[in-house]
């Protein structure tokens, strides 16, 4: 019941930055559009995955700083500092991938390595773009389409 009205308050919040701000239309709808999925997941149906307490850390800590990311990404493009949008991205690239030892690589799922791969590709073309481009909009279809991988491995798969 909590979350449900958690839920709701989400929502009216994300339509009324949709109706205030058109550049945030995207990302709120793709907000919108995945928080159903969030609330009525009550039952566990994630792949667990099994790592070390080292391991986990690792790859928390990997998430934290896509997090960190997408933030900046959205504040960059929010005041048009494209430079800031680029930098954020370029820390979620594939260059910070290759510090995952092989050990960790050998425990994860071949469906979570692409997944993982491909989002640190996205954010590496997203900076690549927003360096060359220069356009905000452009960047927000990029985050959105990014921000796809996020929720479709979050619903696959957990740490154990
Ligand atoms: C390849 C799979 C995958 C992708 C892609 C992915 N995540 Fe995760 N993420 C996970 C898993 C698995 C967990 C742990 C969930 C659990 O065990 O309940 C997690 C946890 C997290 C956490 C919690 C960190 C903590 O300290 O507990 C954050 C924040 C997070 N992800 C953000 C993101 C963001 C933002 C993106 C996209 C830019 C993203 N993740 C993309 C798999 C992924």
């Amino acid at each position: 019941m909590k979350n449900v009205a958690q839920c709701m308050t989400v929502r009216i919040i994300l339509v009324f930055i949709m109706t205030c701000c058109k550049r945030f239309t995207l990302l709120a709808l793709t907000l919108l559009t995945t928080l159903p999925v969030v609330a009525s997941d009550t039952t566990e149906s994630r792949q667990p995955i099994m790592l070390s307490a080292t391991e986990k850390q690792l790859v928390l800590a990997e998430m934290r700083i896509f997090l960190n990311s997408v933030q900046q990404i959205v504040d960059g493009i929010s005041r048009d500092d494209m430079v800031q949008v680029a930098a954020a991205a370029r820390r979620s690239g594939l260059a910070a991938q290759a510090t995952v030892p092989q050990t960790l690589a050998a425990k994860l799922p071949l469906a979570f390595k692409k997944l993982g791969r491909d989002t640190h590709a996205k954010f590496d073309n997203l900076a690549l773009d927003a360096t060359q481009l220069g356009d905000g909009e452009h960047s927000l279809q990029q985050l959105n389409a990014l921000l796809q991988n996020c929720v479709s491995c979050h619903a696959a798969f957990r740490f154990e």
